[in-house]
């Protein structure tokens, strides 16, 4: 049987930092309501685009893979933040990267995207469509948040993480997942003004609303990653103590451990950064992996649950069992430029913009 090993990984974080007293200077927040109510110290803000941030994670996970950029056959960036609708961005990352054997593809299934592109690439491997693939779950929310609504603004970030995955006779990659959609809860996070349908001559970007019901989705969110985490331990025969880490995506500390809590796995393996990036949406699951083997936590053969929710409200779980190798073939000295502004001061412009639209 073919398997999808995932052979490199790679990541790219903005290194503009806005923490939570940045947020208390315009908003009425404190880092002690934000800590306690959702894990999250500070997020990162983009001054490039999601396509530059991917493709620094691609180089990086390519290289770690120890693969050329001509040697990829298949790209698939999840996203719901993406630069332009056609072109579609998974062309922009193979011109980056020079990729030209690669097929290209993008996919929006908003925090989830990156999961989704995972499950996407592993059963075309499978499958015996491509051979290899790269995949990417990449963000830059920063401009299409709402700045003046602290329910949303303080639990987003930017980020970029990418896999590559290649066939492999041996049992690993993707071992058992399970995907759904809350279709009827579809209302509960919605970006007001971000789509077709809001489509007016006198609308920019900087008039998005986000309608967004926090407690609602959290308990759409348990529940979702919870059926999902059932089914793929069941589809695979894992029990709990089987499962050497979750790592989960990172929305909420607080949805995290009722989650731990139900699968009845101790909070020690658990992985955790929504502190350094609070919720970087199609990102937020693959950085975190992409971490734990940078800081050596992954061991080959190790059993890894990846549950994840988004907007839709779609929800995911992925069974992987992680191959031989933990540590990187090569490394890459792709790097983004350097950023001019601080985090807060990106911000600020972009609070700026959205007041001169609201104002005209
Ligand atoms: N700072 C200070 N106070 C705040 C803030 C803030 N940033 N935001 C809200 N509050 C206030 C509210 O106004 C409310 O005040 P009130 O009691 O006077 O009305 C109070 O804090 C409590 O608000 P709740 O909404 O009840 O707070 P809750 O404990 O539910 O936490 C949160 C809110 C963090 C959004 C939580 O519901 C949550 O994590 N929900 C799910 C996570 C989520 O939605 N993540 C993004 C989804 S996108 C994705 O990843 C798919």
């Amino acid at each position: 049987m073919t398997y999808a090993n995932i052979t490199g990984w790679g990541k790219c974080l903005p290194p503009a930092v806005l923490t939570n007293d940045d947020l208390a200077t315009f908003l009425e927040t404190d880092d002690e309501w934000i800590t306690t109510r959702t894990g999250m110290k500070e997020r990162r803000i983009s001054h490039v685009s999601v396509s530059e941030l991917a493709h620094v994670a691609c180089a990086h996970a390519l290289a770690a893979a120890g693969k050329t950029a001509e040697d990829v056959g298949f790209i698939v960036f999840g996203s719901c933040t993406f630069d332009e609708l056609v072109p579609n961005a998974a062309s922009n990352v193979q011109k980056l990267l020079g990729a030209s054997n690669a097929a290209c593809m993008d996919l929006n299934t908003a925090c989830t995207s990156g999961m989704y592109a995972l499950t996407t690439a592993n059963s075309m491997i499978r499958n015996g469509v491509v051979k290899n693939a790269l995949i990417i779950g990449a963000e830059t929310i920063s401009p299409l948040l709402d700045w003046t609504n602290r329910d949303v603004a303080v639990l987003f970030g930017d980020g970029a993480a990418a896999l590559f995955l290649e066939a492999d006779e041996q049992e690993s990659g993707v071992v058992a997942e399970s995907l759904g959609c809350y279709g009827e809860n579809r209302e509960i996070l919605s970006i007001q003004g971000w789509g077709i349908k809001y489509a007016d001559p006198k609308r920019t970007l900087f008039h998005v609303n986000w309608d967004f019901q926090g407690q609602e989705i959290f308990k759409k969110a348990v529940e979702g990653m919870s059926k999902a985490c059932a089914n793929a331990s069941e589809k695979f025969g894992a029990q709990p103590e089987d499962i050497a880490w979750v790592i989960p995506h990172q929305a909420n500390l607080r949805i995290i451990n009722t989650l731990a809590k139900r699968m009845k796995v101790p909070t020690e393996k658990v992985y955790v950064n929504i502190h350094r990036y609070a919720n970087m949406s199609a990102a937020t699951a693959l950085v975190a992996l992409v971490e734990a083997l940078e800081e050596h936590k992954i061991a080959a053969g190790d059993l890894i649950m990846m549950p994840a929710f988004g907007g839709g409200l779609t929800w995911s779980a992925h069974l992987l069992k992680w191959g031989d190798r933990t540590t990187p073939i090569n490394t890459s000295d792709v790097v983004l430029p350097a950023a001019d502004k601080t985090g807060l001061e990106m911000v600020m412009d972009i609070r700026a913009r959205r007041e001169l639209a609201y104002s005209a």
